[in-house]
């Protein structure tokens, strides 16, 4: 099993390149097969949820030829079946907006029951009630999702809970219903404003993404389009945090800093000089960093995604600090693994109570989903001596190249695949 084995201390300094938004792409590859025309998308990022999806979106039918690493044309016009039943596919939990699209296109859809990283219990009731009040039918067998109409019609729909999933996906399947469809309390994160932006390329009428009512008129066809994903906004946070965590000095480039407004602030709070240009962020950590409360919120609130990446930083800050996590009930399970490196934090229930401590000592942990693994790493960089990060699968789920973008600003870090490699780069780097 690979793993990441790092030798701590090294401030970050320099530039990194921050590529396409993961849940962006995501969405965006599975709204492609809504066209029969070609579509052209640029930006994706090379990471392993998005060559699960590629792959279930090819057994299905679905032409994918690589233009390069990062540009891909898709042709749906010989799908074959309606049924996605690539094996992996339920590892991931964007595999729901396979039925959204091809609800919304074909009228009908059957996807394994998604996925996805193990941060709590994660229902799709929300997606199942909107496509239900398009008028589909919605059964779940024999771990399978079904979804199928007669016709698709425009209605109504509250969401009883901020949701970006339900909002995409109701959002796909409503742009080819008959209709009008008003969705309400829609998420408004940026990548729900892409996939509206992409499917609005594509001849849809979606007014109102990034408010939370977004209105659909339904269009009988979509056409072929040209389409670059947006930067994504987690990577470029882990980036700055990383920054902030080894006292370092990084330009994290290609970003639309709006987006990271709530990392940006709270960066700044604790102490941290962060620079703003038009598309990229500058992260300085010359002073000491304190404490500070983060609650994670729905967009434009502080991301989930980042949240073991900031109780991670707060637990080398001064003082004591306060996170609580209001969108998943499981998602300080990394906290044991923190602990392990010389972290006093303490969990109840939904809320981590962290007493600073003047540093992280090296450990060997478990990542144990793809942002606690990041956020391990970010420890290990930051500690002092040998850490050595294992089950990084769920971390190249959704960081391309993370080790290497890590190495470029400095970091001592490899990849290694046995004992005998955690061995030779000790010895090199004592
Ligand atoms: C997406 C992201 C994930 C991110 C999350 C919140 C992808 C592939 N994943 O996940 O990285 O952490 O948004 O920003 O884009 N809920 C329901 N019923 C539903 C759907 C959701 O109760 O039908 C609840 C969830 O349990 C959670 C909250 O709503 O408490 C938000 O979840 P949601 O925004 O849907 O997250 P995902 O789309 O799964």
């Amino acid at each position: 099993m690979e793993q990441y084995v790092i030798k701590g201390g090294n401030p970050l300094v320099g530039e990194v390149e921050i590529g396409g938004a993961k849940n962006a792409a995501l969405a965006i590859l599975a709204a492609s097969v809504m066209t029969d025309d070609t579509v052209t998308l640029e930006n994706l990022p090379d990471v392993r949820d998005i060559g699960v999806l590629i792959h279930a979106m090819e057994e299905i039918g679905v032409r994918i030829d690589r233009i390069n690493r990062h540009s891909v044309k898709i042709n749906a016009s010989n799908i074959h079946t309606l049924s996605v039943e690539y094996e992996y596919i339920n590892k991931i939990r964007a595999s729901y907006y396979l039925l959204g699209s091809l609800l919304g296109k074909y009228r009908r859809a059957e996807v394994a029951f998604p996925g996805g990283c193990d941060i709590g219990s994660r229902p799709i009731d929300l997606h199942i009630k909107g496509f239900r009040a398009l008028g589909a039918q919605v059964e779940i067998e024999h771990g399978q999702i079904l979804a199928h109409a007669d016709k698709l019609v425009g209605g109504h729909i509250y969401l009883d809970k901020v949701s970006v999933g339900a909002t995409i996906n109701i959002m796909m399947a409503a742009s080819m219903a008959e209709g009008k469809t008003i969705l309400e309390n829609a998420a408004k994160e940026p990548h729900v404003v892409d996939v509206a932006n992409f499917l609005n390329s594509m001849g849809a009428n979606i007014r109102g993404a990034g408010t939370d009512v977004i209105r659909i008129e339904g269009v009988r066809r979509l056409h072929g389009t040209e389409y670059s994903i947006i930067p994504d906004q987690i990577e470029a946070g882990t980036f700055m945090f990383a920054a902030a965590a080894t006292k370092g000095d990084v330009m994290v480039k290609s970003v639309i800093p709006k987006h990271l407004e709530a990392t940006t602030a709270k960066l700044a709070e604790i102490g941290c000089e962060v620079e703003e240009f038009d598309d990229a962020v500058r992260v300085v950590a010359s002073k000491p960093l304190h404490s500070t409360h983060v609650t994670t919120l729905a967009y434009p609130g502080f991301p989930t995604d980042m949240q073991p990446q900031m109780t991670t930083l707060l637990a080398i800050c001064q003082g004591t600090s306060i996170v609580t996590e209001s969108i998943f009930e499981n998602r300080f399970r990394y906290v044991d693994e923190l602990s392990r490196m010389g972290a006093d934090i303490k969990v109840e229930s939904n809320t981590a109570i962290i007493n600073g401590v003047p540093k992280f000592t090296g450990a060997r942990v478990d990542a144990p989903d793809l942002r606690a693994g990041a956020a391990l790493t970010i420890a290990g960089l930051a500690a002092e001596g040998i850490t050595v990060v294992d089950d990084i699968y769920y971390i190249e789920r959704g960081y391309e190249d993370f080790d290497r973008k890590l190495a470029s600003l400095g970091a001592q870090i490899e990849i290694a695949y046995s004992e005998k490699d955690i061995q030779k780069f000790t010895l090199k780097v004592s």
